[in-house]
């Protein structure tokens, strides 16, 4: 479709139902190679993730050159698996999305050159992704993916209500961020240290659990007791800001103290404690926010989004709807990029061929 189509039928409608087209999405933002192809940036008809975890476990977190050359072997077989798995050819699709940023340079730049090499193959038209905004569009899938071209009969759940109130949470950010329409962004506030998933990563490491951390964590917990240890909050009050090198330290002193006076290490106890401590702030700052920004729903989107604590806290506490993405499409995947992507061609965007990477890219300059 054209642009001047595009934007005359949503000029022409005031619920944005916004005109119909099929995007292909890559990412390679960290340690996972993945393609997917969406349907009006809600209907998955295939999505592949091909997971590094094994590759980096070894090193105990994500080893930057060992990714980079990973995807490089990766990344063409698993969009022609996308293709193959959808029945699509090229000529089928509207546009080819990809994370441009933020993330590892040397991982960014295999998904960007796969996809201007697909574009300039094609004459699709490339649009660069903010990756923590394809995290937020991970909320307007629907889950199951469709296969076999029955996307015409899915009865949709209804899309997240602006103005929405936004806690992302991955292993490289932490932000809470107001979200009034589509494309509008305000960052109310981030960590001043360690992101969320760091910390249950560098945790996990000091009482002996593998990588990743979160899940670990996680499943460890779940045998603890929450309130074993009273580790600290901060709660930064008048600031919409989060830390969490205290809780991260203090959970170090433990560990320490208990190996001085050579006791078996309380995993499950640590666990459920330190866990405990970051669902209480995640949940409650993203709470208030939404009460101080009159939020008609609240929406929790990123890796640590997966974790089951911090769901059953924010749907059992928040007053207003809650929107969390299904499990599978928490962690990194390249259908959360299609969807930004739907959404950011029916608003006109275009990028040129000659786009860099941007690792270090605010959402908020998007
Ligand atoms: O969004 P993501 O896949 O990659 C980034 O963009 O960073 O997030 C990965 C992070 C890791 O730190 C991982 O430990 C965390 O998400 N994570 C979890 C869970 N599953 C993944 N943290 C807590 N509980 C989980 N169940
Ligand atoms: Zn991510």
């Amino acid at each position: 479709m054209s642009d001047a189509l595009a934007s005359k039928a949503m000029e022409t409608n005031p619920l944005k139902q916004f005109p119909p087209a099929r995007i292909l999405g890559v990412e390679t933002s960290c340690d996972e190679t993945a393609a997917a192809i969406v349907e009006n940036g809600r209907i998955i008809l295939t999505s592949t993730v091909a997971s590094q975890v094994d590759l980096h476990a070894q090193f105990g977190g994500v080893f930057p050159e060992v990714a980079s050359r990973q995807h490089i072997r990766t990344i063409f077989p698993i969009v022609e698996t996308a293709l193959q798995q959808s029945h699509l050819e090229l000529d089928d699709l509207d546009a080819i999305a990809v994370t441009r940023g933020p993330g590892l340079p040397g991982s960014l730049v295999v998904g960007m050159n796969m996809a201007k090499g697909l574009a300039l193959g094609s004459g699709l038209p490339l649009i660069g992704i903010n990756h923590l905004e394809a995290h937020i569009f991970s909320a307007w899938l629907h889950w199951p993916p469709v296969v076999n071209g029955a996307a015409g009969n899915v009865e949709l759940k209804p899309a997240p209500h602006f103005p929405l109130i936004i806690l992302i949470v991955s292993g490289g950010h932490t932000e809470l961020v107001l979200m009034e329409d589509f494309l509008r962004y305000q960052r109310l506030g981030a960590t001043l240290d360690d992101a969320a998933g760091e910390a249950f990563d560098k945790v996990a490491r000091m009482i002996g659990l593998g990588y990743p951390g979160g899940p670990a964590i996680q499943i460890a917990a779940d045998g603890g007791n929450p309130r074993a240890f009273a580790f600290p909050r901060a709660w930064l009050e008048d600031t919409w800001n989060f830390s969490f090198s205290g809780l991260k330290t203090a959970v170090l002193r433990e560990v320490r103290r208990l190996q001085e006076q050579q006791q078996p290490l309380p995993i499950a106890d640590l666990a459920a404690s330190f866990q405990e401590a970051v669902v209480e702030v995640l949940t409650g700052k993203t709470l208030r926010a939404a009460e101080a920004f009159g939020a008609a729903e609240i929406l929790v989107a990123g890796g640590v989004s997966a974790n089951r604590a911090l769901r059953a806290a924010v749907y059992a506490q928040s007053s207003i709807p809650v929107n969390i993405p299904p499990i599978d499409l928490c962690t990194d995947n390249a259908a959360m990029v299609a969807a930004a992507g739907y959404y950011r061609f029916v608003h006109g965007q275009r990028d040129s061929l000659a786009i860099d990477v941007q690792p270090n890219w605010p959402l908020t300059e998007v």
